[in-house]
């Protein structure tokens, strides 16, 4: 029997990217990414700009990832988006022109859940990128997001963990923010931590209850901790940038694996895999590995390019609902807040 040919368009605008990708049975045609860099100088995203910055690039990158795909609109058999959790304006630009496009083309019309996009990332069909089985544990950790989830099925997630004050990610934007680095730091907080001595200097852990998180205290003592030292030798931070860095990265990295290593001992679940933009991060990579070896864990880490914020993580969970014919009617709306 010849396989049916399902083409989803996704379109993601949860934040401060514009993203527009078209797969094909799950695997990815095109994924074309707008980053703004009109917030590099307010040192985080400015929600008006942002939704601003969406109009004038959803229609360009939507025929982006149609002529990267090779493929005309009349061949699509559906519109996924994010209609949440995110910021409601920039929601908002995706979700009426995801609704207005599936309208015009009569074609049915899909909501995704942020959130469960990022963990569903690795479903996406990838030559030499095993996907895990179910259950797992997946730990999403970005500027804007820090949990960990039991995944049981593909739409069957349970958070179990998270973060009672700032995500990981914004804890590294701020803690470079304070060392006088540019937004978003946590890129240049790797790679100065490479070349510095991680045990340097020592940053409290905070003590959080069961699997939450806390990063708010971190930026706190880091601020204090710069500041009694530049009060002593204006040049402090300049002469010890590498081994300041290698210290925080060092400290966030504990605190992340603590707490996975505590969900994995509570559940008996040894496959862990991870996604948003901290992913990227050497300290956490090596970690993993580490831990395959040390507890027997398999670890997962999606390609780079489906870790950030995505429209291909959006079309995955789109094709993953389509083949369930799970819906959404025209009277859906964005939501700020979105549970997964
Ligand atoms: O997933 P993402 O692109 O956007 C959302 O926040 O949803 O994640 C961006 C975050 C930023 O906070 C950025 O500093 C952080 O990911 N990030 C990193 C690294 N690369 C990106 N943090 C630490 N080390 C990295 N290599
Ligand atoms: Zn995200």
């Amino acid at each position: 029997m010849k396989e049916q040919k399902t083409y989803i368009l996704a379109i993601e605008s949860s934040c401060d990217d514009t993203s527009a990708a078209v797969l094909l049975n799950g695997k990815v045609l095109s994924n074309v990414v707008a980053t703004q860099k009109i917030h590099e100088e307010y040192g985080g995203v400015v929600p008006e700009l942002a939704s601003r910055a969406h109009q004038q690039n959803i229609v360009p990158v939507v025929h982006m990832a149609l002529d990267k795909a090779n493929i005309g609109k009349k061949e699509l058999s559906a519109i996924a988006f994010t209609s949440g959790p995110g910021l409601l304006g920039s929601l908002l630009v995706g979700t009426s022109f995801a609704k207005s496009l599936a309208l015009g083309l009569n074609i049915p019309l899909i909501e995704v859940n942020h959130m469960q996009a990022h963990i569903l990332a690795h479903f996406i069909e990838e030559e030499n990128f095993d996907k895990p089985t179910f259950p797992f544990l997946a730990m999403t950790i970005s500027g804007g997001h820090t949990q960990i989830i039991r995944v049981d099925n593909y739409f069957d997630m349970t958070v179990i963990g998270e973060t009672i004050d700032d995500a990981v990610g914004e804890a590294f934007d701020k803690s470079a923010k304070i060392l006088g680095l540019p937004y978003p730091g946590g890129p240049l907080i790797d790679k100065y931590a490479g070349e510095g001595d991680p045990k340097a200097f020592r940053f409290p852990k905070p003590k959080v209850d069961g699997l939450n998180f806390s990063f708010s205290g971190l930026k706190t003592s880091i601020l204090y901790f710069t500041q009694k030292h530049t009060a002593e030798n204006s040049a402090f931070i300049e002469e010890n940038l590498r081994d300041i860095c290698a210290s925080i990265q060092y400290t966030i990295v504990n605190i992340l694996m603590d707490k996975l290593k505590k969900a994995s001992k509570e559940t008996g679940i040894r496959q862990i895999a991870i996604g948003g933009g901290v992913s990227a991060n050497s300290g956490i990579r090596n970690a993993l590995k580490e831990a395959e070896k040390k507890y027997g864990w398999k670890t997962f880490i999606p390609k780079f390019e489906y870790t950030t914020d995505n429209a291909a993580m959006i079309g995955i969970t789109g094709y993953l609902k389509y083949r369930e014919k799970d819906f959404s009617e025209q009277t859906v709306t964005a939501k700020a807040r979105f549970k997964v």
